[in-house]
């Protein structure tokens, strides 16, 4: 099994390029099945997430071109069936945007729903609700979501609750529905505008991304296109706190600072410099920082995926920070690898306390899921020591040239497959 090693305790510096959005690609990837001419995408970061998903495309008979630099051809006029099950799209939660695709194109589709999942306890009860209103028959059969429509009609869509995922389903379903459909309660993430804007480059009729609600005129069919992805929010976040963790100075490139505003303010309150350019943003770490309170909560509030990285460096600021999960309830579970690095943090609940320490120490700790496995990096480069992050395949679903990246900004790291190699990097020989 793959770990990170690393020695902690400098500081980083230098400059790194931030990848396409993982969680936009997936929602445009999918939607690109929906023409018959290619479709050509780029800044596609290429993580294992996208490579499972272009995997299931593959599978379904689209031709599938991914060139260097990040630039992938979709080609969906060769599909020839919309039924996707393979071991990889069970491990993908994004894999669920081919049901709006496939079920907008073809008015059928069955995928396999996430492993282990089922629709009452890891809901996409809203995706559900989403199709249903439109007017698909859905139904759950030998673990696959099962979806077909005679014809799909616009309708008018309250969400329950505000859904990333059932968003950007809804509208791959609704952008070749006939009629118009209204999403209300919709999710603004930056993601979620970016494939409302892909949509429309292929020839939907989608306006109101990025506002709660979005109105969907349904054409009859997409059409190719040429589409850049925008940069990944969650990847500049990161580096942001590896930043203010090690107490480095880091100049993050290819980003939009208006997406990172939550995260830069809340730097700011605790001390760290932000300077803000076009398309870049330099953070500049201090060696006292201050603690703060954060609550997650849907764009433009701060990112549940930014909240395990954040609790790093409030684990290092002085004072107590009071951190609150309102999205998703187990995203704690990193904290016992943090308090086994001498991390002072209770969890009660949905609330993480944090009483600042003035250091880590090493340890080996494990990565339990892709932010908690970024956050578990950034405490390691921030320690004095050697620590050592395993099962970092979490990592590297959302994360491109993590290690590289990382190394590029002074950061003395290294992937191992094994203890020989790891012993090898503590003795200076990898
Ligand atoms: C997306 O997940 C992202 N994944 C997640 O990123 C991210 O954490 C999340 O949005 C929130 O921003 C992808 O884009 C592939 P939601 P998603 O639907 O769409 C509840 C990462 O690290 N809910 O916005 O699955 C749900 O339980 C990942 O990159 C329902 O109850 O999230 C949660 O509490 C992790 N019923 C809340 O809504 C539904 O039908 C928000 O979930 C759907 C969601």
């Amino acid at each position: 099994m793959s770990q990170y090693v690393m020695k902690g305790g400098n500081p980083l510096s230098g400059e790194v390029v931030i990848a396409g959005a993982k969680n936009a690609a997936l929602g445009i990837l999918a939607g690109a099945v929906m023409a018959n001419e290619p479709v050509t995408v780029e800044h596609v970061p290429m993580v294992q997430d996208i490579e499972f998903l272009l995997d299931a495309i593959r599978e379904i008979g689209a031709s599938v071109e991914v060139r260097e630099g990040g630039t992938v051809v979709i080609d969906g006029s060769t599909i020839h069936k919309t039924m996707v099950n393979n071991d990889y799209i069970q491990k993908l939660r994004g894999g669920y945007y081919l049901v709006g695709a496939l079920l907008g194109k073809y008015h059928h589709a069955e995928v396999d729903l996430p492993g282990g999942c089922n629709i009452g306890s890891r809901p996409i009860d809203q995706h559900i609700k989403g199709f249903r209103a439109l007017g698909a028959d859905i139904k759950v059969r030998n673990g696959m979501i099962v979806a077909h429509s005679a014809r799909l009609a616009g309708a008018h869509i309250y969400l329950d609750m505000v859904s990333v995922g059932a968003t950007i389903n809804i509208m791959l379903a609704a952008s070749t529905a006939e009629g118009k459909t209204i999403i209300e309660n919709a999710a603004k993430e930056p993601h979620v505008v970016d494939v409302a804007n892909m949509l429309n480059a292929m020839g939907a009729n989608i306006k109101g991304a990025g506002t709660d609600v979005i109105r969907i005129n349904g054409v009859s069919t997409l059409h190719g296109t040429d589409y850049t992805i925008i940069p990944d929010q969650i990847e500049a976040g990161t580096f942001m706190m590896a930043a203010a963790a090690t107490k480095g100075d880091i100049v993050i490139k290819n980003v939009i600072p208006k997406h990172l505003e939550s995260i830069s303010s809340k730097l700011r309150e605790i001390g760290c410099e932000i300077v803000e350019d076009d398309d870049a943003v330099r953070v500049i770490g201090r060696n006292h920082l201050r603690s703060t309170h954060i609550k997650t909560l849907p764009y433009p509030g701060f990112p549940t995926d930014m909240q395990p990285q954040m609790a790093v460096v409030l684990a290092l600021a002085e004072g107590t920070s009071v951190v609150t999960e309102s999205i998703f309830e187990n995203r704690f579970k990193y904290v016992d690898e943090l308090v086994r690095m001498g991390a002072n943090i209770k969890v009660e609940g949905n609330v993480a306390i944090i009483d600042g320490v003035s250091s880590l120490s090493s340890a080996k700790v494990n990565s339990n899921d892709l932010r908690a496995g970024a956050a578990m990096v950034i405490a390691g480069l921030a320690a004095e020591g050697y620590t050592i992050v395993d099962e970092v395949s979490h990592i590297e679903r959302g994360y491109e040239n993590f290690v590289e990246k990382l190394r590029g900004l002074g950061a003395d790291i290294a992937r191992v497959d094994n203890e020989r190699e790891a012993r090898r990097f503590r003795m200076r020989a990898v």
